[in-house]
């Protein structure tokens, strides 16, 4: 049995904002099914939602501040979580990497360099827990500071650092890197500097034993200058240490037979209630119940990443088409704005909620027919796995994760089977329309759109397979 800390920066149903939340509150519950002994490290932020029982475990002095470490369960499993309280830090209104107002904390390097010095103690069992663990299991730039203080150890645990986006780097000036009183030995071209300034994504890359990101085709993607964010060469360099692991998905609570957030539960088996789905979401948001018009979702942090402007540019032809578009998301301001203008200007085709709202999130997956996902890139993806376990067929662009679950709708995949939505490669508004037309030829045709909606339900997209990788990976190195 292997001993694994995991630390990440949120994890749903207790913190989020992305789909690392999604990853960190599934992959540690699968691997404790296979019987290994995982424990989640994370800051208890003042937003976080506990629902299990929270006792006090022990408080230690980490650098200037006093921290206590509390223990709860992440809510339905046996996963032990451990928050890092130091209200000094943690303990202010807004999410975890932006205040309330949605301005970046001017003090997000020393809020994760305190949550790596604590996931430090932590592993090196200096904080009073009576448990060393084998491996430390690292998420994103928030944690990239962890293999580096652990590499100044002597008999350390082992360090694997998961990447869920390079786009996200955690970088600072140097002065930063003085005040945050790191060892100087860290500083250098092998170490956390990164052109002259502080990386933590860097840190992680070029101090963990391991690298692994979400996908395989993002593994292979970050090796290139188009993708690497400016440390493809480090990747490159890396690449013996670095593989693929696509992530899996929460399979029950993204269950369309179970899902209590929906009008009607239903199955690949039975799909009528997916139409009462859709008349729930076509008449909460004001559009016409209309159960032959084609529904169009989006669900998305509004970010340049997800393609939001192609889809924008689009939307004034789309809206002369017989179809009606839902979009759930929030983020860059111009984004929302130009969403909910569109809206006001063509009510009763296209519906806008600004905003994050999870039981929404789970209706427009039940109650759509066609998901859009046109990405520039994207690390893995999730919501294109909730569509297809929905019936809900995915438009996608050929990157990342989604070039690695969706399978083109072609002539010779539709006669074999493995179809199940809808690809295009080239970065264009002109690209996407032509795609959402041929998805509309498709859907025209109910047997053979019946047929996609259920070899998409019928893939298997749980964590069955990649947290079993997970489990040789972490066997492989220690
Ligand atoms: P990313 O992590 O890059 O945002 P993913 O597809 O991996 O993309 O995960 C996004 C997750 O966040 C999904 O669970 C999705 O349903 C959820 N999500 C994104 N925006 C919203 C929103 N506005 N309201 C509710 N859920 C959202
Ligand atoms: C990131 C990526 C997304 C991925 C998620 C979980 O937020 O943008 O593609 O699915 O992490 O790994």
């Amino acid at each position: 049995m292997k001993k694994i800390l995991f630390v990440t920066s949120e994890a749903h149903p207790m913190i989020k904002t992305g789909g690392l939340a999604d990853v960190s509150g599934s992959l540690p519950k699968a691997i404790a099914q296979l019987g290994q002994d995982v424990r989640l490290l994370l800051p208890e932020y003042q937003a976080i939602h506990i629902t299990e029982p929270v006792r006090h475990r022990c408080r230690i002095r980490v650098f200037n501040y006093e921290v206590e470490i509390r223990e709860t369960t992440l809510p339905d499993s046996t996963v032990t979580v451990w928050l890092v309280n130091c209200p000094q830090l943690f303990h202010q209104p807004g999410n975890p990497y932006v205040d309330e107002r949605g301005q970046p904390w001017a003090n997000i390097a020393e809020r994760f360099t305190l949550l790596a010095r604590v996931a430090a103690e932590v592993a090196m069992n200096r904080a009073f827990l009576d448990w060393h663990p084998d491996i430390v299991h690292c998420n994103d730039w928030q944690t990239g500071l962890v293999p580096a203080l652990l590499s100044l150890e002597a008999s350390r645990p082992a360090t694997l650092f998961t990447i869920h986006n390079m786009a996200y780097q955690g970088v600072f000036p140097r002065a930063m890197f003085d005040s945050l009183g790191l060892p100087t030995m860290l500083w250098g071209l092998y170490g956390v500097e990164f052109y002259g300034n502080l990386s933590f994504l860097k840190s992680g890359l070029g101090y963990a034993d391991w690298i692994n990101t979400v996908s395989a085709t993002y593994a292979e993607e970050i090796q290139t200058s188009a993708f690497g964010c400016g440390l493809e060469g480090l990747l490159s360099h890396r690449r013996d240490f670095l593989t693929g692991i696509l992530n899996g998905i929460d399979s029950e609570y993204w269950n369309p037979e179970t899902d209590s957030y929906l009008a009607a539960n239903y199955s690949a088996n039975d799909l009528s209630g997916k139409a009462v789905n859709k008349a729930q979401l076509q008449k909460t948001l004001g559009l016409p119940v209309a159960p032959e018009t084609p529904v169009l979702g989006l669900i998305s942090r509004l970010v340049e990443q997800k393609g939001i402007d192609l889809f924008l540019e689009c939307l004034s032809e789309l809206v002369l088409m017989p179809l009606q578009i839902v979009v759930l998301g929030s983020g860059n301001k111009s984004f929302e704005q130009r969403l909910q203008q569109l809206a006001a200007l063509y009510p009763g085709r296209i519906a806008v909620m600004v905003g994050y709202d999870e039981a929404q999130a789970h209706l427009i997956e039940a109650g759509a027919d066609i998901f859009l996902m046109p990405s520039r890139f994207e690390p893995c993806g999730l919501n294109q796995m909730y569509s297809l376990r929905y019936g809900t067929v995915p438009v996608v662009r050929k990157t990342g994760g989604l070039a690695d679950t969706v399978t083109d709708a072609l002539p010779q995949s539709l006669q074999d089977g493995s179809a199940n939505g809808f690809v295009f490669e080239e970065i264009s508004p002109g690209a996407l329309l032509e795609t959402i037309k041929r998805a509309l030829l498709v859907y025209a045709n109910p047997p053979l759109w019946r047929q996609l909606q259920i070899t998409g339900m019928q893939g298997d997209f749980s964590w069955d397979v990649s947290a079993q990788r997970y489990l040789e990976l972490y066997q492989k190195f220690c």
